[in-house]
């Protein structure tokens, strides 16, 4: 009683006093309106559910309940029978959109109405956070009136989970779920072998975890040369009996299991077990280090025998439509140099490894297709030719994504540069050690599933999205929840909202709610970096107003030297006038929450900038770039300019854009042209690449995104004067994955591609 006063002071004022706060709804649905009245629920309130032939329903209701029957004490009845008086009502309209709600919530009572079966799970889920986010005493909870009309843009909202690198125990996996399914993630990505570790129990095949579940030691940070390991045996394993149970309780939670089972690639530890599955005769050894082993399965008669029947103990665990068979990062080393691998080539036509991985993934696409089951890969499994009836899913960037929705396939985007949450979420300095890269918070919320390059046909192939949790560098519970939360509960919006209801600075406000909410569940989440700071900034004034906000509940404090704020820097009251006329100021703020927990640092300089003059041009122009071919192996955008390189092949092009024509494995380019500025003012670039790319004016480095990685964005601003400005992008392919674009923003606008509208070259 005691404790839930203070929770209602601070947390919840408006809800304990009858008015109608804000709803913090996340995902935000499709509709909401206040209604009139409000409900009380207290210890006479009881729970009805319309069809007593529904156990589910009932089910549904009864889960809903228990908790704050726990919380409160209150006797909350669930029975069947009429929305009466004091209830709280649940049903299966049997009508709208599959998962979708009606949520009502009035004078006598609140009617939860499902779509079917899900969407009443959903409209409880909704529910909840009408209430305050920490649940304890008994005092009557009042609820403000409003009607609630929801269901989700996309049927795939996903969210992965890599056990292989570091093995997550049931427990865990069953809170990672009860997350997901209340913020209406309904696919479970569960990848359950590597070559670090086997982590399912297969009967027909022992040796999988008795040797495969295990490894001598595991590779400290990142010692991969020389190598320096921790001497320490690591492994585990799920047995059948723990993966029905985790089956049953997703399913409960309206959550699919999608489990992955590599193949070809990432099979070490299968290989350990049973090497007569490989190409040459081992022995292997489960990985100790991270990265792409060139030992993979064997396309021979027994290698298949051995995938179907462990795909086929796979299928008797997993009842979803979907079995992910990865098809990632599989080295063709081995194949080229197998007599087996060049038989089977030479017998089925094969021109060359890729196309004997696809023959190899449509082998077992027909498998599983036979057995009822749809297969789903990486996006690997386009070289060589898609398998007839596979879903993709893209992670090097959304380009696989693109040409699978074009053949007519199905696709799931996970690319790396938005959904990668093993990626750095700050600055890397003051971060856990993680792979690399840099995704905050609202960058995977900017995240768009649906390409503007598709027709409405094609987008159609868009299933959907989900966020990728890989493990190398996450060995505990506490550092995976770090990752995942709360950039999950973007994706949860992205996957489930309107592309045009979102707004990452309401979303922000709505956060505090859901990070007491998982407080309250003990999820160890990362606090938010303050909103505010997102990027260095130039100004043509001599003072600038940064406004920050915190998504979180508590206090932000700040710097203006850039030095760490601690508990005893000022707290920010009001916009802060920064006086940037000699030199630039660098603010530091992060949020210290009300029980004294210290938020990451973010940091962000603020300076005053002179307008690059425009270029006086003395040539006839026309729309387009050109762009310059290289060919050699770059490591850098410097080494396309070592001197004597020259282009092979030069053409015009609209836009910074991949070619179609640059086919090669290893490439380099090289676009020119000028930018048509159409004012005076501050301009945004935004230049996403795999791997390195410069952006450049008149010589002037603007953007450095060089060096090898996998898809990323980098921003950055330029003063220009209206007219003409040279630019120059420099770009290098080093084999995998390959994006480039550039995209720009006016002051204060949003941003587009740069595009033949705005640039020109000279004719
Ligand atoms: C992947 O990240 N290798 C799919």
């Amino acid at each position: 009683m005691h404790r839930f006063v203070i929770a209602c002071l601070t947390l919840a004022a408006a809800a304990c006093a009858g008015a109608a706060p804000a709803p913090v709804f996340l995902p935000r649905p499709v509709q909401v309106t206040p209604a009139k009245g409000s409900f009380e629920v207290g210890p006479a309130t009881r729970g009805a559910v319309d069809d007593a032939q529904d156990p589910e329903l009932r089910r549904i209701a009864e889960a809903w309940a228990a908790p704050l029957r726990n919380a409160t004490g209150w006797a909350l009845p669930v029975e069947p029978g009429p929305c009466a008086k004091n209830a709280i009502c649940a049903r299966v309209s049997g009508t709208g959109d599959a998962e979708g709600y009606r949520l009502g919530i009035g004078g006598d009572s609140v009617v939860v109405a499902g779509a079917d079966h899900a969407g009443v799970f959903y409209g409880f889920q909704t529910l909840s956070q009408t209430f305050p986010p920490l649940l304890h005493g008994d005092a009557p909870i009042r609820l403000a009136g409003l009607d609630v009309t929801d269901a989700p843009r996309f049927p795939y909202r996903g969210m992965h989970l890599d056990v292989g690198r570091h093995f997550f125990g049931p427990d865990f996996v069953k809170r990672y779920i009860d997350q997901l399914a209340h913020y209406k993630i309904n696919r479970f990505h569960w990848h359950l072998t590597e070559d670090q570790g086997w982590r399912i129990e297969i009967k027909r095949y022992p040796r999988l975890t008795e040797v495969g579940a295990w490894r001598a030691e595991t590779m400290v940070e990142k010692n991969f040369d020389p190598f320096v390991g921790d001497g320490t045996r690591y492994g585990g394993f799920y047995t059948q009996d723990e993966i029905r149970d985790i089956v049953a309780y997703a399913r409960e939670r309206y959550v699919t299991i999608v489990p992955e089972i590599e193949m070809p690639g990432h099979s070490l530890a299968a290989l350990a077990s049973y090497p007569e599955l490989a190409c040459t005769p081992g022995p292997f050894e489960v990985g100790t280090q991270w990265g792409v082993f060139e030992d993979i399965y064997c396309p021979r008669e027994e290698t298949f025998e051995f995938l179907e029947n462990v795909l086929t103990e796979v299928m008797e665990l997993f009842p979803g439509q979907y079995i992910h068979i990865g098809g990632d990062e599989a080295p063709k080393a081995r194949w080229d140099a197998s007599d087996v691998a060049q038989e089977v080539m030479r017998r089925e036509g094969l021109a060359d490894a890729h196309e004997l991985q696809s023959w190899f993934v449509q082998r077992i696409e027909r498998f599983l297709n036979e057995h009822g089951r749809r297969l789903i890969g990486w996006d690997e499994i386009l070289e060589g030719g898609l398998a007839p009836n596979a879903t993709v899913m893209s992670w090097r960037g959304t380009e696989g994504g693109i040409e699978a929705a074009r053949q007519g396939h199905d696709v799931v985007m996970t690319p790396t540069s938005h959904l990668y949450f093993d990626f750095y979420q700050g600055d890397a300095e003051h971060e856990p050690l993680a792979i690399g890269g840099y995704l905050p918070l609202e960058r995977v919320y900017s995240f768009e599933p649906v390409p503007s390059q598709l027709t409405t046909d094609e987008a159609r192939h868009i299933l959907g999205a989900q966020g990728n949790l890989w493990t190398e560098y996450i060995p505990s519970e506490e550092h995976a929840e770090y990752m995942a939360f709360p950039r999950a509960l973007a994706l949860s919006e992205v996957t489930w909202s309107s592309a045009a209801s979102r707004d990452f600075l309401d979303f922000a406000r709505r956060l505090p709610w859901h990070l007491q909410r998982l407080d309250a569940q003990g999820v160890r989440y990362r606090i938010p970096d303050v909103v505010g700071l997102a990027g260095d900034r130039l100004t043509l004034d001599k003072k600038v107003d940064v406004s920050l906000e915190a998504p979180a509940d508590g206090t932000i404090r700040y710097t203006l030297d850039g030095t760490e704020p601690t508990p005893a820097s000022p707290a920010y009251q009001r916009p802060l006038e920064v006086d940037v006329e000699r030199e630039p100021v660098t603010v530091a703020a992060r949020i210290v929450l009300r029980d004294g927990r210290a938020g990451p640092v973010r940091r962000a300089t603020f300076s005053r900038a002179t307008v690059r003059p425009a270029a006086l041009v003395d040539a006839v122009l026309e729309a387009g770039l050109r762009v310059d071919l290289f060919r050699g192996a770059f490591r850098r955008v410097a080494d396309l300019e070592r001197r004597g390189q020259s282009p092979v092949r030069t053409e015009p092009t609209e836009a910074v854009v991949l070619p179609e024509w640059a086919t090669d494995e290893e490439f380099g380019l090289r676009f020119r042209g000028y930018l048509d500025v159409p004012g005076d003012g501050v301009y945004s670039f935004r230049l996403t690449s795999d791997d390195g790319a410069v952006l450049r004016f008149a010589g002037t480095t603007i953007l450095d995104h060089d060096g090898l990685h996998g898809a990323s964005s980098k921003e950055g601003q330029v003063a220009l004067a209206r007219g003409l400005h040279p630019f120059e992008v420099l770009y290098f392919q080093a084999g995998g994955g390959k994006t480039l674009h550039l995209e720009w923003a006016a002051p204060e606008g949003a941003f587009t591609a740069v595009d033949a509208a705005t640039v020109l070259r000279i004719r």
